[in-house]
């Protein structure tokens, strides 16, 4: 459920009309509504009876405002590069409830984790395990660690965001992972506290989250019979959202089921869920330009790929929806950006509504890698962002200039 609704035939968020909003900050824009993002946290932390820390994936929406509402109502964060970590900290995230994921992360990001105090490094390789070990020796310092494993298990979900098969590059084979685990306690700087695991995003069924925590399991058995005794399990993120006509498990049905499965685990649970909080949370507004009929019907916004990239990247299905309903009716046309590429589309052969120049369109359930992996592609200022509450709306990262586009770019002078 979330608090994008029609009134009197024109769309709301919360209390304020989104064709208010255009009017005073422009088009193209990205716009949260802080009653959905803090029912979706919400629903999310409170299905989980048990002792946890839901880790918002920082790289879903990452504006710092919106990690600082997580971070009100007691969540952490999930980060994967040293700006996130920055970002939750300017955000106001407790360092303890921040844990760093990743499979790349360079030295003086593991030294800026290791300053900032943060609950644990998810280590993906036995190399990054010896960079980590070296630098906390540097700083005279223990670092608190969990290993990604990898369990082989299929999340049924687009390849490029599937990430639990043996194939992909993610974490240490979990056949493998008990002889690092072993190497790892002996080291004098490394702190052995967790297990991780994250199959991959946008999961429509349970059975697959089930299938690794079960496997999981085993492996933490075999652990504790060579002595080890860990007091963290992270099970990623990962839950699915309706974009379409998708019926993902709701958050209370994915924690009871994990819930089972955690009997007999004294494990503080670690979840690190992004996509199903903030998706249905945002939507990207955008203004009809021009409309044509070529080989088929084109509608010409003025949000493109560099705004939007996730129809392009993987062919994602996104709702288009009228910011003001007509008496026009829909009609099926691609919905096009001002990019140079034919592969610049927020729609493809889609049932929209038939629009003129001028017409406000929202296209839905963008709150999740929307702005945040959005690019100045063609030379394009990043759009703002506004988060509504109640009756008020706060712009809370402005549009970018052409000044921001060049800032740091020099002519060397000869
Ligand atoms: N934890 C780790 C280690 C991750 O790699 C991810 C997402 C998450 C948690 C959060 O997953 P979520 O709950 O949001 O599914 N750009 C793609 C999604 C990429 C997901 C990358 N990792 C998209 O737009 O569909």
């Amino acid at each position: 459920m979330h608090h994008f609704e029609y009134k009197n035939k024109e769309l709301y968020c919360e209390s304020v009309p989104v064709r208010d909003i255009a009017a005073e900050v422009g088009t193209p824009f990205y716009l949260y509504s802080t009653a959905t993002l803090t029912r979706h946290f919400k629903a999310f932390d409170e299905a989980f009876a048990m002792p946890h820390v839901t880790c918002f994936a920082t790289k879903a929406c990452s504006n710092i405002a919106i990690l600082n509402l997580f971070a009100g109502l007691g969540g952490g964060a999930d980060i994967v590069s040293g700006g996130e970590l920055f970002r939750a900290l300017k955000a106001g995230v407790d360092p303890r409830k921040i844990v760093y994921s990743g499979v790349g992360k360079s030295v003086e990001e593991l030294r800026f984790g290791l300053e900032s105090g943060i609950l644990m490094f998810n280590i993906e390789s036995v190399q990054e395990l010896h960079a980590l070990q070296k630098v906390a020796e540097d700083m005279g310092v223990s670092a608190p660690v969990s290993f990604r494993v990898n369990p082989d298990v299929d999340p049924k979900t687009h390849a490029y965001i599937s990430t639990g098969l043996a194939k992909n590059k993610f974490g240490i084979p979990i056949q493998d992972a008990l002889d690092v685990y072993v190497t790892a306690q002996k080291m004098q700087y490394i702190e052995v506290i967790g297990v991780s695991c994250h199959i991959g995003s946008q999961l429509t069924q349970i059975s697959p989250f089930v299938e690794s925590l079960q496997k999981v399991k085993i492996f933490i058995g075999r652990l504790a019979k060579a002595g080890i005794h860990i007091s963290h399990l992270d099970l990623g993120g990962g839950l699915g959202i309706r974009y379409d006509s998708e019926d993902p498990p709701l958050p209370a049905a994915y924690a009871e089921a994990i819930k089972d499965e955690m009997e007999g685990l004294d494990c503080t649970l670690i979840l690190e869920p992004g996509r199903v909080i903030v998706g249905n949370a945002g939507i990207l507004v955008t203004k009809v330009l021009y409309t044509k009929q070529g080989g088929k019907k084109f509608v010409i916004v003025d949000a493109g790929m560099n705004d939007l990239a996730r129809p392009s990247l993987y062919g994602a299905y996104h709702g288009i929806q009228p910011v003001v309903e007509t008496e026009e009716g829909n009609e099926i046309a691609d919905v096009v950006g001002p990019i140079c590429e034919t592969g610049d589309f927020l729609a493809r052969g889609q049932e929209v509504p038939i629009t003129q120049s001028g017409d406000l369109l929202a296209v839905m359930s963008s709150g999740a890698y929307g702005f945040s992996m959005a690019s100045n592609y063609n030379s394009r200022p990043r759009v703002p962002e506004v988060l509504v509450d109640g009756d008020q709306f706060y712009v809370i990262r402005k549009r970018e200039t052409y000044e921001d586009l060049i800032a740091g770019e020099t002519i060397p002078s000869s």
